[in-house]
């Protein structure tokens, strides 16, 4: 099973769906470390009280120095022999050092369909646009911020009256299905590590109900 890292910075509720899904058996990744640069982070407790190690490399004693922080990050990983990272809502935006040692085995979660909407407030911008669909992505991570090669992407429709909390509450929910099943496909199909039953027709797992 591939060790993964998964890196966040507050609530940690992808964080959540990933240990979770990693836990049933066969899953062909385990959850090593969750990593987060904010020591209030609250999925740091939900990650320590399911038994992972929950770690804390506050950015802020690093003043500017980006790079210095990165690798104090990088060191981390490595040290636990990482496999993969997932970032789950970590929102420090990263250098090409970082991105560059991790090519092919970061994966992020976006909270629209990239193209579409990268960055910040994505569904007040989706709402803005007047757009039918929206949904989320899960993408390799390159120097390019929300960008990269695509994984999954789970959508949902837009319903007459939708404010920004509905929208979000709707999507965050197949995130929650979404980075599971990405995460599983990734880590299958990495060399000698395929497996036939991880594929994209097969349906998402969890209740599709109410979604
Ligand atoms: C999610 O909407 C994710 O798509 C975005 O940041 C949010 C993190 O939420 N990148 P959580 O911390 O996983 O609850």
């Amino acid at each position: 099973m591939i060790p993964v890292a998964v890196l966040i910075s507050g609530r940690g509720s992808n964080m959540a769906a990933l240990l979770e899904a990693a836990a049933v058996p066969g899953f062909p990744a385990r959850i090593a470390l969750v990593l987060s640069n904010r020591p209030g982070a609250a999925g740091l407790a939900h990650a320590a009280a399911h038994g992972i190690e929950a770690l804390c490399i506050d950015h802020r004693p690093f003043g500017r120095d980006r790079a210095a922080h990165e690798a104090a990050l990088h060191a981390a990983l490595q040290a636990r022999g990482i496999g993969l990272v997932c970032l789950a809502g970590y929102m420090r935006l990263l250098t090409p050092f970082l991105v560059g040692a991790w090519t092919g085995r970061m994966l992020n979660i976006h909270p629209s369909l990239l193209p579409a909407f990268p960055g910040l407030d994505t569904h007040a911008r989706a709402l803005a646009a007047g757009v039918k669909l929206h949904g989320c992505t899960v993408h390799l991570v390159t120097d390019i911020m929300d960008d990269g090669p695509i994984l999954a992407q789970a959508a949902v429709p837009v319903l007459p009256g939708d404010g920004v909390d509905d929208l979000a509450a709707r999507v965050l929910a197949q995130e929650h299905r979404l980075y599971p099943l990405a995460l599983r496909l990734h880590a299958a199909g990495l060399p000698g590590r395929y497996d036939p039953a991880a594929s994209l027709l097969s349906p998402l797992p969890g209740p599709a109900a109410g979604t």
